[in-house]
């Protein structure tokens, strides 16, 4: 996507074969600063500090972390501590061990003298795969907007979204805003309800600003109000990302997700996940009993940072002594999706389906 008129991906390497860049993701939207990791160390750190995240740049970024490894030394032994401590950073979005696999599938049984070569193709193969994979997402998404509009007289199309599945969450395009996009450059008239998403404000922070970047119109909305939304006939549809579906199809978000697919049920208001088909974990099937959550800092529940003349401040909102849980994802059974948007095409959220997506 462009940004003031230049075209980015949000993680790309060097030139010179010595680093990787990335958007610092915490700076939005008051700062856009890229950064270089050139270690598997700095890899590590900015997906768990999440100057990246999103499963698929977390997948991305991963499968640069282990050319980085590679660059440094090819070894068996630094192939595998790689992998144990880039698996280690998030534990919620697959794209992670699966990006993880694919690498060390290709590498493992490449001469040590030439694993650094092969990494760097291959980190580049999963990055221009995301792209592929995410425009197809859009394109199958847009026939979904396209007769909404179409049964709406041609009137604006309202979606809701939650957290930030955007071009910010992937390589490019992003996957819940594929469609989006699409439709709004097909000359489709669309709007977004953009949910904040406390509590690191992905939706407020990163969405939002995207969107506007692209001149998408959408209008930022507490995580609360889209129910009330949703009653008023202000929602046609909803299409969230995921970062992590299950073979029967539950589908695992941001927290805040499941509540959003009972009231979208509750109003009959359709209920789309839109998802590459590497974010689906066939080996799990019961989402809520099986995926595991990531328990972040209560810090980032009792602290929210933002503009404040010309810097940036951070307040604390908590009376002394509360507590704050931040449990960060929860799982919305596959019996509230209305379909799956993947890049092969739209399905039931249902084995079969889902089976057949191998
Ligand atoms: O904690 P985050 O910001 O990594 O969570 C991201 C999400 O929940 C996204 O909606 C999901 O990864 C899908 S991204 C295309």
């Amino acid at each position: 996507m462009k940004v003031d008129g230049k075209a980015y991906r949000t993680i790309w390497p060097d030139t010179d074969g010595e680093a990787v860049h990335i958007l610092d993701q915490t700076l939005f939207p008051h700062r856009f600063e890229t950064v270089q990791l050139r270690t598997v160390e700095d890899a590590a750190r900015a997906i768990s500090d999440m100057l990246v995240r999103g499963a698929p740049l977390i997948g991305a970024t991963a499968s640069y972390g282990m050319t980085l490894a590679m660059r440094a030394d090819a070894s068996d032994a630094a192939l595998s501590a790689a992998y144990d401590r880039l698996h280690a950073t998030r534990p919620t979005a697959i794209n992670l061990r699966w990006a993880l696999d694919r690498m060390e599938a290709v590498l493992r049984p490449v001469p040590q003298g030439d694993r650094c070569t092969a990494a760097w193709a291959e980190a580049a193969r999963i990055c221009d795969e995301d792209v592929a994979i995410n425009s197809a997402i859009g394109d199958n998404g847009l026939a979904i907007i396209r007769d909404i509009a179409a049964k709406k007289g041609g009137g604006t199309v309202n979606i809701l979204t939650h957290c930030n599945a955007g071009w910010l969450a992937t390589v490019d395009w992003g996957t819940a805003t594929a469609p989006v996009y699409k439709a709004h450059d097909a000359g489709i008239p669309v709007h977004v309800w953009v949910d904040e998403t406390r509590p690191r404000n992905q939706g407020a922070f990163l969405t939002a600003w995207e969107l506007g970047r692209h001149g998408v119109p959408h209008t930022v909305i507490v995580d609360n109000a889209g129910g009330h939304l949703m009653q008023h006939g202000q929602v046609d549809m909803v299409i969230v990302g995921t970062d992590r579906t299950t073979a029967r199809g539950d589908v695992c978000n941001k927290i805040g997700t499941y509540l959003k697919a009972l009231a979208a049920q509750d109003n009959g208001v359709p209920f789309y996940v839109a998802l590459p088909t590497p974010t689906i974990d066939h080996r799990v099937s019961d989402g809520v009993a099986e995926i595991p959550i990531e328990d972040r800092s209560g810090d980032e529940v009792r602290f929210i940072s933002g503009r404040s003349g010309d810097g940036v401040t951070s307040v604390d909102l908590l009376p002394p002594g509360s507590a704050a849980a931040n449990p960060s994802f929860d799982v919305t059974p596959a019996r509230l999706v209305t379909a799956l948007i993947t890049e092969k095409g739209v399905v039931p959220a249902t084995a079969e389906a889902i089976s057949a997506l191998k």
